[in-house]
């Protein structure tokens, strides 16, 4: 006999991308660089950027205002919103409850998680515990960038390779039956080790230098941890939601780099066809990219009501993790 369950079920998705569009040969109009090495080093092609005074919040509104069009609610059905940043609108309050006044919400309760580009895989996870305990019905998850706020543009290894965005997911407690053929989150994975924390960090912050502070990496480095770390992370959180990697119909990766993604797809033996690639059009978009990839493989029909789909992330900290769910 099986038992019922509760499970967090994904009732909708939307996103908003900012209208300026930038192509990788704007850089060479003041960098020694040129879209070729940009393209064969990480597989951008383009990224948008937020325009003078566009705010994160600004694109977390739009991108929710999707998400609750897609599930046919109104803001006040909403109990919770969580909203995974590392470019806030200001140092506070929250960035989620400016959206939450945005959108009109006058109830509930709304909060930042700071994971950098794992932000959304933990507030995915965040959600998902809030809904098990009982502490909220329906949550919205967002992960909202303005990245190109913390650029040094003058650093051709880096300011290259990131855009802004934001995408969002609403979240709804539906009764389950505690079998991987459940729709809604089966399974999540989380993990950081602040021993690297300096191989990815912005150089400035509130506390160390009242300052905003330029990002940072050692990209060779970040490269190494990520396909070992994701990979295994990915393994881990199968196993645990009971599936194994020959039943997963769609991956949904953080999208910072194409050799980032399909390494790992190749670890996993997973085929490039089951893979959901954005990062050519969006660039890094940090926490944004996993729900912006969501909401552009749901209106592509890449990924569809059923399918098992796991998603992937590592980022500054390093913070990293994966989310098993069926669609
Ligand atoms: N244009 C032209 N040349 C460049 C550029 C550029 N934009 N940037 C670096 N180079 C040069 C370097 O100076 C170096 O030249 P040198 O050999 O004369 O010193 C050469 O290109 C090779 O540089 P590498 O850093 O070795 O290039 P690599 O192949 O490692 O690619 C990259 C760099 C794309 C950053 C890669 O290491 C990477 O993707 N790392 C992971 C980064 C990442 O994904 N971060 C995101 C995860 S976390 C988060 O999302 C915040």
């Amino acid at each position: 006999m099986t038992a019922s369950v509760t499970r967090a079920v994904i009732r909708g998705v939307g996103h908003y991308l900012p209208e300026r569009v930038v192509e990788n040969d704007w850089f060479t109009t003041f960098l020694d660089t040129s879209d070729e090495w940009i393209k064969s080093r990480s597989g951008i092609e383009r990224r948008h950027f937020a325009a003078e005074g566009q705010t994160t919040s600004d694109l977390a509104t739009r991108a929710a205002e999707g998400a609750l069009a897609d599930a046919g609610m109104q803001p006040d059905d909403i109990d919770t919103i969580i909203l995974a940043t590392s470019t806030p609108d200001l140092t506070f309050p929250a960035t989620a409850t400016i959206v939450q006044e945005r959108l009109g919400m006058t109830r509930g309760f709304a909060f930042d998680v700071q994971a950098v580009c794992a932000g959304f895989v933990y507030a995915l996870s965040n959600a998902n515990a809030l809904i098990l305990s009982g502490q909220a019905r329906r949550v919205l998850v967002i992960g909202a960038e303005t990245f190109s706020r913390i650029m040094n543009w003058e650093d051709r290894t880096t300011c290259v390779l990131f855009g802004d965005g934001a995408g969002a997911v609403i979240l709804e407690a539906t009764e389950g039956t505690g079998t991987a053929s459940d729709r809604g989150i089966l399974a999540t994975d989380l993990h950081s080790d602040g021993r690297h924390r300096d191989i990815l960090k912005v150089s400035g912050g509130v506390s160390a230098s009242q300052s905003t502070g330029h990002l940072m990496m050692a990209g060779k480095e970040v490269f190494r941890h990520a396909v070992e770390k994701l990979a295994r992370s990915t393994i881990d959180v199968l196993d645990r939601a009971g599936v194994t990697v020959g039943d997963v119909d769609c991956v949904i990766p953080h999208q910072a780099n194409i050799r980032i993604i399909s390494r790992t797809a190749q670890k996993l033996d997973l085929p490039m066809e089951k893979v959901v690639v954005t990062v050519q059009d969006h660039g890094n978009t940090s926490a944004a990219s996993i729900p912006l990839a969501m909401s552009v493989a749901k209106a592509s029909g890449q990924v569809s009501e059923g399918d098992l789909v796991v998603t992937e992330a590592i980022g500054g900290g390093l913070a990293w993790g994966a989310v098993a769910l069926r669609w």
